[in-house]
Parts: C-alpha cells; sequence; structure tokens
C-alpha cells in the first residue's frame, strides 16, 4: 500500500492524496451520519487524465475505487467500506464547464460541477437546465449521472438520463471512453452512455457530460394547496394537464406531520387549514406565457370537483420560494426528530392511496407510535415514506427496527407493482432489498454487465449488486 500512495502522490500531487484521519473524515461518512467507513486514502484528481491515472494504479494494485461527488447521497452509495481498503476518488476539482452551446442546446461540463453551477451558466444564455433538486447547492453534476437523479421537475422533463447526450468515462482499467458526443440521433449500437447513467460507480467513473438544455421558462406560476386525501392528488394530476399541458412542471406532495415540521422550524403556513394532505404545484412558460391564468383556471375546476379544499396562489417571488420551502426543507427538519428510516417508492399513480391506506396500519401495528412522514413528487408516484421514532423509543432501538419496518414498506409497494428506489439508487443500503424483489433473470443480466465491464471487481464493489 505505500508504493500504490506514494505512486498517486507522484500521479497527481503529495497534497491531493489524503490520510490524516482529520483531513479523510469529511469523505467517510455521508450527511446524515446514516453510513460511515474508513478510507485507505482520498484521492483528490483535478482532471480526465488525474482521474485515470489514480484508477490504473489502484487497478494495478488491485484496490477498490468509491468515487464521490458532492456526498448528499441517501443510501451510502458514496461511502467506503469499513475495512479501510478502499480509495475514495473525489471529483470535487473537476470543476471546468468546457462550453456552453446555447444553439445547439447543450453544455459541457465536468463531473465535480455543482448542479446549481450547470443552472446558472444556463440561465447566462437564456436556457434552462431543468433538474431541480433540494441538494443542488451541493450536489454535482457526475452524481446526478450515476444515481440518475430525479426531483421536482420530472414530470415535465424527465429524470437525469434523459437529459445526458454524451459522456466520458474512465473505465476500471484506467482507459478513457470519450464518448462526449452532442448528438440527438444515433443509433450505432448498444447505448452505452445510457449504461452508465444510474450505474453509480460501480461500472467507471464519469467524468464530464454533454448535458441537454431546455428553453428558458421565465413565466412561473406557483400554488400552494390543502387536499382531501391522497387519491384527490392523484386525480388532480390528469385535471392539471389538461389546463396547463406541457406547462405543468412540478406537482409535489406534503403530508399534515412533514408540514408541521417545517413550520416547526421556522416556514409561514400559508393556509390555515386542517387538511391532512397539501401540495406544491407549479406552471411554467415562455415570456408571456398564460401561466397565472392557467393556473386559476385548473385550482378552481378542482374545488369545483373536490379535489382541493383550498389554495393560495404566489403574488411574488419571495412568496414562490416561501411555498417551495414548505417542500423542499422537510427533508432536513425530519433529521431534528432523530434518525430517520427513509424510503423512496413509486407505484402507479393510481395506486398511490392504497399504498399510503395500508402501510399506515401494518407499520402502527409493527412499531406502535412509529411517525410517518410522507412526501414526495406525487406527479411521478414517487413517495418518501419515512420513518421518524415513536416519541418513547431511543433513536438507536429504532434504527435496529430498519430491516422489518423496510420490508413492511417494500412489501407493500412490490405489491402494487411499485420499485423500492424510485430515484435515490440502491448504495450499499437498498442493494440487497432490491436483488429480493428482482427476478433471478433480471439479477443474472445486472451481474452479466458489471462481470463484463468491471472484471476485477474494483469499481464501488458492494453497491448496486450486494
Ligand atoms: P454522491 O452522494 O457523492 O454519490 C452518489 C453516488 O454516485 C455514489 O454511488 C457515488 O459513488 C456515485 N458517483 C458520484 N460521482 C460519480 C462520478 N463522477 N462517476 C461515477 N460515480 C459517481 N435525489 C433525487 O434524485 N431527487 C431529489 O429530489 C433529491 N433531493 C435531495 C434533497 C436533499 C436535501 C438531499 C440532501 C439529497 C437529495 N437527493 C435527491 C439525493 C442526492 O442529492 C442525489 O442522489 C444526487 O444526485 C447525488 O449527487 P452527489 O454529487 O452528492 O453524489
Ligand atoms: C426529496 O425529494 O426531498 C429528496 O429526494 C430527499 C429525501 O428523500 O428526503
Ligand atoms: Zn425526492
Amino acid at each position: 500500500m505505500t508504493d500504490l500512495l506514494s505512486a498517486l502522490r507522484d500521479a497527481i500531487g503529495d497534497e491531493h492524496v489524503l490520510t490524516e484521519e482529520a483531513d479523510i473524515s469529511p469523505y467517510a461518512a455521508d450527511w446524515r451520519g446514516a453510513y460511515r467507513g474508513t478510507p485507505l486514502a482520498v484521492a483528490r484528481p483535478s482532471s480526465t487524465n488525474e482521474v485515470a491515472a489514480v484508477v490504473r494504479l489502484a487497478h494495478e494494485a488491485g484496490v477498490a475505487i468509491v468515487p464521490q461527488g458532492g456526498n448528499t447521497g441517501m443510501c451510502g452509495g458514496a461511502i467506503p467500506s469499513g475495512d479501510g481498503s478502499q480509495i475514495v476518488l473525489s471529483l470535487g476539482r473537476l470543476r471546468a464547464i468546457r462550453s456552453v452551446d446555447a444553439a445547439g442546446g447543450t453544455i459541457t461540463v465536468e463531473a465535480g460541477v455543482v448542479l446549481a453551477e450547470v443552472q446558472t451558466a444556463a440561465a447566462a444564455v437564456d436556457r434552462l437546465f431543468p433538474l431541480s433538486l433540494g441538494s443542488e447547492g451541493s450536489c454535482t453534476v457526475g452524481g446526478n449521472i450515476a444515481t440518475n437523479a430525479g426531483g421536482t421537475a420530472v414530470l415535465r422533463y424527465g429524470m437525469m438520463r434523459s437529459l445526458v447526450l454524451g459522456l466520458e468515462v474512465v473505465l476500471p482499467d484506467g482507459r478513457v471512453w470519450d464518448g462526449l458526443r452532442s448528438l440527438r440521433k444515433d443509433n450505432t449500437g448498444y447505448d452505452l452512455t445510457q449504461l452508465y447513467i444510474g450505474a453509480e460507480g460501480t461500472l467507471g467513473i464519469v467524468t464530464a457530460a454533454v448535458l441537454t438544455l431546455h428553453p428558458a421558462t421565465p413565466a412561473r406560476a406557483t400554488a400552494w394547496v390543502a387536499l382531501p386525501s391522497v387519491a384527490a392528488a392523484a386525480s388532480l394530476l390528469p385535471l392539471l394537464r389538461e389546463y396547463a399541458a406541457e406547462r405543468l412542471t412540478t406537482w409535489e406532495l406534503v403530508a399534515r406531520p412533514a408540514l408541521d415540521l417545517v413550520v416547526d422550524a421556522g416556514l409561514q403556513d400559508p393556509l390555515a387549514s386542517d387538511a391532512e394532505w397539501f401540495g406544491l404545484i407549479e406552471l411554467a412558460g415562455p415570456f408571456g406565457a398564460s401561466v397565472d391564468d392557467d393556473l386559476e383556471r385548473a385550482l378552481g375546476a378542482a374545488v369545483e370537483q373536490g379535489l382541493v379544499l383550498d389554495a393560495a396562489i404566489a403574488g411574488s417571488p419571495a412568496q414562490r420560494a416561501g411555498l417551495w420551502a414548505l417542500r423542499e426543507r422537510v427533508s432536513e427538519a425530519q433529521e431534528s426528530l432523530g434518525p430517520t428510516i427513509k424510503h423512496d417508492v413509486s407505484v402507479p399513480i393510481t395506486s398511490l392511496d392504497e399504498l399510503v391506506a395500508d402501510l399506515g396500519v401494518s407499520l402502527a401495528d409493527a412499531l406502535p407510535g412509529i411517525r410517518p412522514i410522507i412526501y414526495g413528487h406525487v406527479g411521478d408516484g414517487n413517495l418518501h415514506y419515512n420513518l421518524s421514532r415513536p416519541v418513547d423509543l431511543d433513536g438507536a432501538d429504532f434504527v435496529a427496527h430498519t430491516d422489518a419496518l423496510s420490508k413492511i414498506v417494500h412489501d407493500a409497494t412490490a405489491a402494487l407493482g411499485g420499485s423500492i428506489s424510485a430515484e435515490h439508487g440502491l448504495g450499499s443500503g437498498k442493494a440487497a432489498a432490491a436483488a429480493a424483489y428482482k427476478s433471478e433473470v433480471e439479477v443474472d443480466l445486472m451481474r452479466a454487465v458489471k462481470d463484463a465491464l468491471d472484471p476485477a471487481g474494483l469499481m464501488n464493489p458492494g453497491k448496486v449488486l450486494s
């Protein structure tokens, strides 16, 4: 190992190979402290060639690599094992925006560029990069690609995989695949770009990407609504689309206990409603688009049909930001209740009410006093069905119930034809669970891909496939 470390230092500079406890500790645990590992070292290369050198040297030494971007992931994908045998490769110094092509609608960026920086660069040329996550100030493009991130505009623009045209990838043996194409059409064989998207660093390291830019949407109309039920939230989707068509960008759900958390944390509740369910709607379009009228007409119809109980429409950018915060701050606010057992499930949208009703009963039976904090991307059929401890149960004792409680959530999801990871990926936390809900054929195919592309098994081992 001493030889490897000194070869790494020669390749990328002494100060960019970290081994001291104080230096490596920020890379050793996730932001929630739910996953913790012990890196052999942290390597911080600054270019594709340096990434390739690190990977080649690690490959020659038979040492595994764990890629890490902004370390905002939810399931431990960027955290190394606890045995001190794996190198964390941070992409944080690959920060260049290589080019912006407003006319062609593309931007080429390095993997360590923070998502918000891509959005800003797009806005500077009157374009939109539509991926939108609560973590956009810290997560990176490489992490977004590796997790196939979702977020709050999937309804309209799709997930990260529909926003990527080309990739540059360092392969597990250190060779570089230059797939940085900006073509909308390219049917020349297997789609390797799509294979690396959502692979969570298990097949190679993304060093750069060509991303799609969309027309800017400066006209926005945003509402916070109180709902009679989850079924109403699902029925609202076709109604909103009837009035707003493709301008419907966001349709998010927040349950009462989740709203109470952010209000307790200091946010203002715009509706004095005693409803149990709330939602955030946003319509967006070009200058002059009739989004305000469309939203008002849609809400009028929704109230008439009993799908919406009450609504507050943002009258200024500050009010809009206030409504968005009610949804985006839930994730962090829940940490105030102690450790969270997180779930990220999706079902056909018409089954959401059944899922919520079933789980309400079965989880309360399994652990009386348990506090579900439910919110998510209802327009995508995707709920974050998160659990907080009963008030009289210690955090560590609660976490000991994780497997049993998650099995209840995942079984109910699978029974409705759903997925146990809609947008966060599998990391180490959900790899085994996912395999249990897939057919043998599907797991075999996934293993065949992994074995073909990473025969030595040195790329983020234990993630995705346990
Ligand atoms: P990391 O956490 O560093 O890594 C995630 C995975 O990608 C790991 O497996 C890692 O090994 C791999 N990886 C990272 N970089 C590379 C690379 N260059 N090449 C290959 N593999 C790589 N996610 C959503 O999908 N939707 C949301 O709405 C959402 N909201 C969030 C809100 C908050 C407040 C927080 C904290 C997180 C949220 N997330 C959400 C989760 C997270 O932000 C995303 O998964 C994000 O895409 C991770 O990016 P990252 O750069 O932090 O990746
Ligand atoms: C969100 O939608 O807020 C995120 O995916 C984060 C979470 O699951 O808490
Ligand atoms: Zn989410």
